[in-house]
């Protein structure tokens, strides 16, 4: 694969960062690599998936290609996503060709979200090509809980990536999906035994999207709720950290942890928000909680020079919604139709 390289003057970098049409600068980029994921999270995937077609999916060479132009508009931070990232065929490859910009100073972070089965393998070349931290999904503590919640996961396969990462030089944070039904009575252990390790753990609230093979009313557990219960036994202390996402942290006296909140749906955090999202088809998502949609393949494949794409990007971004309405209502559809798997988180 050749490096596609966009190497902006400082100059052009001014003229063309990128802003949305509410003056929100967006210096963050999720790349979703592939739709395809080696587990079925029951919030996250219906049992039976049908996953894209090759042809659909953007090459290595268009994805860094596209995030590349991103870098040259200003995007200083990349999170690797997918479905799973590290089920991609030559991921590693993607990995090495954007981990230049990280040489040349022009990124400042680039990271990887996974559920960490295939962790254990890739843990050093991550470390190695420049990789300084990964997010690991874990909702449990409990094996066989575990194998359930991922329709079939092992989670010895994922402590072992997690360690793994952690000897390898990687800071590792721990995502947890919160379940009303299936882990909320054991969140604090989670957490115990996340600070124990020296990992933070960020706790996420359901989001309604893609339809999945349950209702999601009865998962919903509200973080405002699960909060102030933590606050009745635990000292918890506010943390000025501003990611511009929607994470909000504090840290807990007792651990010595960190712990962080994504609340969209009790708590809306639209205003500072930083960040665009590409599907592994090319598609530009300015809004996790909207339908808006730039179709960046169509213009890479017709062609296109990168002032085409910067214009198709910026007007993507122009666009970028104020904010999103993500509701829990029983028996509504999904506020968004695509599953988190093509998105990418
Ligand atoms: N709501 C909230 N979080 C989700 N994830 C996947 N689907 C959903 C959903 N519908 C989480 C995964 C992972 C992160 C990338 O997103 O568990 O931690
Ligand atoms: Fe795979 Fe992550 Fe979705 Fe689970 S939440 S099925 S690990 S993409």
């Amino acid at each position: 694969m050749t490096p596609y390289d966009a190497t902006p003057t400082q100059e052009s970098l001014r003229a063309t960062a990128l802003t949305d049409g509410l003056g929100r600068r967006v210096n963050y980029l999720r790349v979703s690599v592939t739709d395809r994921c080696d587990l079925r999270c029951v919030y996250c995937m219906a049992e039976h998936m049908r996953f894209l077609p090759k042809a659909e999916v953007l090459t290595l060479e268009e994805l860094d290609r596209v995030a590349s132009v991103f870098i040259g508009l200003g995007v200083r931070k990349i999170r690797l996503t997918g479905g799973e990232p590290l089920v991609r065929k030559g991921i590693l490859t993607l990995i090495e060709r954007l981990s230049r910009h990280l040489a040349s100073g022009a990124l400042d972070e680039l990271t990887l979200t996974t559920n960490g089965t295939r962790l254990a393998a890739f843990a050093g070349d991550l470390a190695r090509l420049g990789l300084r931290r990964v997010n690991v999904s874990m909702d449990t503590l409990d094996a066989d809980l575990f194998r359930r919640l991922t329709r079939g996961g092992d989670l010895a396969q994922v402590q072992a990536g997690i360690e793994a990462a952690q000897a390898a030089g990687l800071a590792v944070k721990i995502n947890a999906v919160a379940l009303a039904r299936d882990n909320a009575a054991e969140i604090p252990a989670l957490i115990r035994w996340a600070h124990e390790r020296g990992h933070g753990l960020t706790l996420i609230e359901t989001m309604p999207m893609g339809e999945i093979d349950e209702d999601r009313t009865d998962q919903f557990l509200s973080l405002t709720a699960l909060r102030q219960e933590l606050a009745s036994y635990w000292t918890l202390r506010d943390l000025p950290l501003n990611t511009g996402g929607p994470a909000r942290y504090v840290e807990i006296a007792e651990t010595g942890g960190r712990l962080g909140f994504i609340t969209p749906m009790t708590h809306n955090f639209c205003e500072g928000c930083n960040r665009v999202r590409l599907t592994c088809t090319g598609t530009l998502h300015t809004c996790l909680g909207q339908e808006d949609a730039t179709d960046l393949r169509a213009v890479l494949r017709a062609g296109a020079d990168d002032a085409d794409l910067i214009r198709a990007i910026a007007g993507g971004v122009d666009l970028k919604p104020r904010g999103h309405d993500f509701r829990i209502d029983r028996g509504s559809a999904p506020s968004v139709a695509r599953h988190m798997s093509t998105t990418g988180g």
